[in-house]
């Protein structure tokens, strides 16, 4: 077994490494990544070698993401300039622009910033003007450029917050956002039938020499900061507040540009965490650089803001696309926000400010508000009573982004858009998610509600007592078993013995309504049929409660996980936490214990 494995690994590495069918050299270039490769065959490392060489890596609905290394399963050169010279083929004419993080990867020769080269030569290599930067950057700053410039696509390499030794590549079409069906199927599909590099995609010093490479990078600096400002309306009050702010970017890009932001809004500069400000590949104070795991990657953070009396700490993830907030509460304990209650705030700051712009009371009925579906339905709440629009994506920012293109080619304001997993777009600048302008709002925000001797947790009680409370509690349980994903899923649509017959009752919660974008059914719409778009591929049941829970259950695309996501609207008035804290635990233990019951042997809970 092992040897037969091992003698189609050879055959597959012969191919790798001398030719292709058609007689010309297929090495990869670079010569860590060969001698890696050599180092394995020698050792003979054929599950090392399996893993590397026996799939390759799908370009799906964020572009690739996976570990930089050898093989057709991993980010190296070779697969950058296969990606790439297909991104080319699909694309209309017009310029590109190529940014980059600061990942590297020294064992295999990989980094974001050789890959975003790579990519520069290939599109140099067939007279696409390539406007590439010279330094790292925040992700949002590609979305703004192919904006900006007016450019037909914009190319991110970042694996964002994911762990050192992986990386990726984002795609943003000429509208500015992220690529979309039928563009992301077409390139995967293209790239199993055009893996030969041309010979020129490695030329990568003649490209940096080429007259069709421009660096925007000091243009798009002063530009971004220029839109930004935009959004600053409170241009006076660092005179008044105290509030002190520490910021950490977590050892990745957003150090510089978060400075910048905090210059052009007029606020005093956040006190900057020391040991994670300067960009650091192997993140070495951190187990994972990923704010959203809270409290681990904030120790250092809460430090500085006990030593500097900072009250509240901004954290940025490595290529500051997303934003999480912690404040230091009266008892003296930190509170880090969920993503949904940083939403909740930011969506109220984002409408106030409009307001105080806009008098006109028509013009509220242009003004749209996003958010994706397992995020929490605050801003529903907030419009009702104000009287905009709020609409429900898919979960990812590439729907958000488009819609949010679809609702401004209509001549509509997006004033915000937001994902639980702290992501926020504040600026339709940006049609992405964007951590640097989003902590410059929140400053301005934070200082705001200081001069009004407030803070953010008195803030979001107001909110709630505004607009309703909104409780929400999410998990997961881990299962690597397609089968019983799948039988799992399919009880919960075939609940009485006939297809589309979904539970009722879960326990004695009564259910009101069901959307399943699995199959495309929701019992909310005329005949039936969701409007959100479907996909088979993937596990999606939401269950709209009586007492105004709303539950969605869904596998991720990129973990064995069935993930489930909760949340209790109440109305405005309602303000017993204690009884809807209660009421959305029982909730949670009644889907657990009724939905996931039969299966739930076979399912790891979520670690502790
Ligand atoms: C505070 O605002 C004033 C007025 O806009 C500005 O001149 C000053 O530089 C600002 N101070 C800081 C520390 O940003
Ligand atoms: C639904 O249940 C019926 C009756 O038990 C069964 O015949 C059918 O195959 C089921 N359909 C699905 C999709 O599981
Ligand atoms: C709030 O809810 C709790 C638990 O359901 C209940 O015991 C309590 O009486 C309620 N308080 C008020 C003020 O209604």
């Amino acid at each position: 077994m092992v040897l037969k494995g091992h003698r189609m690994l050879l055959i597959i590495l012969d191919l790798f490494l001398c030719k292709t069918t058609r007689g010309h050299v297929f090495l990869p270039q670079n010569p860590k990544t060969v001698s890696m490769v050599q180092e394995l065959v020698k050792e003979g490392a054929v599950e090392a070698l399996k893993k590397c060489f026996s799939s390759r890596m799908e370009f799906g609905t964020a572009g690739l993401r996976a570990a930089m290394g050898p093989g057709t399963s991993c980010m190296n050169d070779l697969t950058i300039i296969q990606t790439t010279q297909v991104v080319l083929i699909t694309l209309r004419s017009g310029g590109v622009v190529i940014g980059y993080d600061a990942r590297a990867h020294p064992p295999s020769g990989g980094s974001s910033k050789r890959f975003a080269s790579l990519a520069a030569a290939v599109f140099i290599s067939r007279g696409v003007p390539v406007h590439l930067f010279s330094d790292i950057t925040p992700t949002p700053f590609v979305p703004f450029t192919v904006l900006h410039l007016g450019l037909c696509a914009g190319i991110m390499v970042t694996a964002s917050h994911n762990p050192k030794q992986d990386n990726g590549y984002k795609v943003y079409w000429e509208n500015g956002a992220q690529i979309v069906s039928p563009h992301d199927k077409g390139i995967s599909q293209s790239i199993e039938e055009n893996l030969e590099p041309w010979p020129e995609s490695w030329s990568t010093e003649e490209a940096l020499k080429s007259p069709l490479l421009k660096d925007p990078y000091q243009d798009i600096h002063t530009q971004y900061f220029k839109a930004i400002q935009k959004h600053c309306h409170h241009r006076d009050i660092n005179k008044s507040s105290k509030v002190k702010i520490v910021h950490t970017s977590v050892h990745g890009v957003g150090h510089t540009f978060v400075q910048s932001a905090f210059k052009a809004f007029d606020l005093h500069p956040p006190y900057a965490v020391e040991e994670q400000k300067d960009p650091d590949p192997e993140f070495p104070t951190v187990k994972y650089p990923n704010p959203e795991e809270g409290e681990g990657v904030l120790t250092l953070s809460f430090a500085l803001a006990e030593r500097e009396g900072a009250t509240v700490v901004l954290a940025n993830d490595p290529d500051a696309d997303r934003l999480a907030v912690a404040e230091k509460q009266e008892s003296g304990q930190w509170r880090v926000f969920s993503g949904n209650e940083l939403g909740a705030l930011l969506g109220w700051w984002m409408f106030r400010c409009w307001e105080k712009l806009n008098s006109d009371a028509a013009a509220v009925k242009n003004v749209y508000m996003l958010s994706s579906t397992v995020s929490s339905k605050i801003l529903r709440g907030i419009a009702l009573k104000e009287g905009f629009h709020f609409e429900e994506t898919l979960t990812g920012f590439k729907w958000m982004g488009n819609r949010a293109r679809d609702l401004l080619d209509q001549g509509k304001t997006v004033l915000f858009a937001f994902e639980e997993a702290i992501g926020y777009m504040c600026s339709s600048s940006v049609l992405d998610k964007d951590g640097v302008s989003a902590a410059a709002i929140a400053g301005e925000m934070i200082s705001y509600l200081a001069t009004k001797s407030s803070s953010l947790s008195q803030q979001l009680t107001a909110i709630y007592e505004e607009y309703g409370y909104h409780i929400s509690k999410n998990s997961y349980f881990i299962c690597h078993d397609q089968d019983v994903i799948h039988s799992l899923f399919d009880r919960l649509r075939n609940y009485s013995g006939q297809k589309d017959s979904y539970p009722t009752e879960c326990g004695r919660f009564s259910i009101s309504a069901v959307r399943d974008l699995t199959t495309g059914y929701d019992s909310n719409q005329p005949s039936n049929k969701a409007v959100l778009p479907t996909s088979r591929s993937s596990q999606m049941i939401t269950f709209t409660f009586s007492n105004g829970g709303v539950a969605t259950m869904r596998t991720s695309g990129t973990e064995p996980k069935i993930k489930y996501y909760t949340e209790l609207c109440a109305a405005p008035g309602n303000s017993n936490v204690t009884h809807l804290k209660k009421e959305l635990d029982d909730l949670v233990d009644a889907i657990v214990d009724n939905f996931f019951e039969p299966e739930k042997n076979k399912l790891q809970p979520k670690p502790e």
